[in-house]
């Protein structure tokens, strides 16, 4: 008898094994290349050890810091992690859901709370970094009446398809309205037709405002307005006193999308590689001019954008060897995360550039072809390679899977990074960094990396981990709570470790 697949079957049957971690003793952890310092452009990390950001949508409506986000923060911070980013933080004043802003003044003492919170907490053993992003908007699926009775903008090519589809000549002259009911009754198939790839996916997944949209409002001037508004967000961190700041070039974001091949800009910020890196450049140059030599200022970009017609290592190559050439302090190398290849969300929701192939190389799991953990390394090591051979020493961070301890000192004498990033261990775990340094590895508690957290933020939920998150019981350090999450179902952050 020949039975047929079960349509529920996973596109990924494996499941992969957690790495062998080989926790250190202590004298182990003294001598490891992961426990020694490095030199970070104006500052040195005691430790190679770096939490990259992570939005764990803990803002106000008004983006403004809450006691959440100190918690948040201030309990990384008690892992004594070498570097710790803080999550990627809007540049401009504008309404952004519960996400950081840093685009006035009146942001600077929220920002500075979490600055004295790590202080604090980490017994000064942290640098402090923020992530700073700028993102251009994304609409909400709509419901297709609304769209095509008001978001469509019907031109003669509608009533041309119409013709063509019905066969009745008289939609050529046919006015408004009726253009507009015709095509909403259209099968899925006549609407392919009528409609062009933009309308489509506007129908389909939201309005998305490009880069290259330059009849766009606010888009032509993007290269003349970012600059500025960088540069004024990299002077309030600084004053704010973080140890410096990581420019956003990754992902589905603006800077990232000017970095693109798929940017055909032809104002000279798109179409060929220098056009491309042009304003990255320029905005580099403006806050470096701002912050001064002696203030830290890096970015975190795509090693590999995994969609069609966008960069591979090869664009990565050239982009990191131009930064480093530009002086900046550290290269932070992430994967894909991408709008171009997400899901299509459901109707009222807005995509989501983590939920298609390109986003599981960003957050790789253990369902996957191969495996996930230190996935991204070989693109790491060859962007440092290629910068070592320009004869630069700008240290590069590599990042993805990492989640043990010969895992993380391997990478680092194999070359692959010189220092390792890793956000879903640590969100599990924040205490793992000093639990491997005291030679307490065996109660690391290990990311199982199924990704329960990065649905939270993808529902732009308070991110918790599943291994901690039901336990309402072991109060908060110092006593108090736990603080709950808002519908009182999870614990915002993990209990104390009794170890330490
Ligand atoms: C909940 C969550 C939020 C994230 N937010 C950001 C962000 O704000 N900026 C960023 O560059 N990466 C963000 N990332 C990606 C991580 O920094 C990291 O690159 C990715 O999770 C892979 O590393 P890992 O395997 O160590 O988790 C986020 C990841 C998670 C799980
Ligand atoms: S929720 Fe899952 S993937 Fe996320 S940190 Fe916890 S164990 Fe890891």
């Amino acid at each position: 008898m020949i039975h047929k697949p079960r349509a529920n079957i996973q596109p990924y049957p494996m499941t992969h094994e957690l790495p062998e971690p080989h926790w250190p003793s202590r004298e182990q952890a003294e001598r490891s290349l992961l426990f020694s310092p490095a030199k970070v452009g104006a500052f040195t990390a005691p430790t190679r050890s770096w939490i990259p950001a992570m939005v764990p949508w803990r803002a106000t409506e008004e983006g403004e810091v809450t006691q959440d986000v100190i918690d948040w923060y201030g309990r990384f911070a008690e892992g004594q992690p070498g570097v710790l980013v803080i999550e990627a933080t809007g540049i401009r004043d504008v309404a952004s859901g519960p996400l950081l802003r840093i685009g006035h003044d009146r942001y600077i003492p929220g920002l500075k709370r979490i600055v004295d919170e790590v202080r604090e907490r980490s017994k000064g053993q942290t640098k402090l970094l923020i992530q700073l992003i700028d993102f251009l908007s994304i609409r909400r699926r709509p419901e297709p009446e609304k769209f095509f009775a008001r978001f469509l903008q019907i031109q003669d090519r509608h009533r041309e398809a119409l013709t063509q589809i019905t066969g009745q000549a008289e939609w050529k002259t046919a006015d408004e309205s009726q253009v507009r009911t015709a095509l909403q009754e259209l099968s899925s198939e006549d609407a392919a037709r009528a409609l062009d790839g933009r309308e489509l996916e506007s129908l389909r997944y939201g309005a998305r405002q490009r880069v290259w949209d330059m009849h766009e409002p606010g888009i032509e001037e993007l290269p003349r307005v970012l600059p500025g508004l960088f540069s004024d967000a990299a002077d309030r961190a600084k004053q704010a006193g973080f140890d410096g700041v990581e420019l956003h070039y990754a992902h589905a974001y603006t800077m990232a999308s000017f970095l693109s091949p798929l940017n055909r800009r032809t104002d000279g910020y798109g179409s060929t590689l220098e056009g491309r890196l042009r304003l990255p450049l320029e905005v580099f140059a403006a806050c470096r001019e701002r912050v001064g030599k002696d203030y830290t200022v890096g970015c975190r970009f795509l090693g590999d954008e995994v969609i069609e017609g966008g960069g591979r290592l090869h664009d990565a190559v050239a982009y990191a060897r131009a930064f480093a050439a530009a002086g900046m302090d550290f290269l932070s190398v992430s994967k894909g995360g991408k709008f171009e290849d997400a899901k299509q969300p459901r109707v009222g929701q807005a995509a989501y550039p983590y939920t298609g192939p390109s986003g599981l190389e960003c957050m790789p799991t253990v369902r996957m072809d191969a495996t996930p953990f230190g996935r991204n390394l070989p693109i790491s090591h060859a962007i440092r390679q290629s910068v070592r051979d320009a004869g630069f020493d700008t240290p590069v961070i590599g990042a993805g899977g990492i989640a043990a301890f010969h895992q993380a000192e391997q990478a680092l004498q194999d070359g692959d990074c010189d220092l390792i990033a890793s956000a879903r261990q640590s969100l599990a775990d924040p205490d793992w960094w000093l639990k491997m340094q005291r030679g307490l590895g065996d109660s690391v508690r290990r990311c199982k990396f199924t990704n329960y957290c990065e649905g939270l933020d993808q529902k732009h939920k308070q991110v918790t981990c599943q291994l901690w998150d039901k336990d309402k019981e072991t109060p908060d350090r110092g006593g108090a709570g736990p603080v709950l999450s808002s519908d009182g179902k999870r614990r915002m952050v993990p209990p104390a470790s009794p170890e330490l």
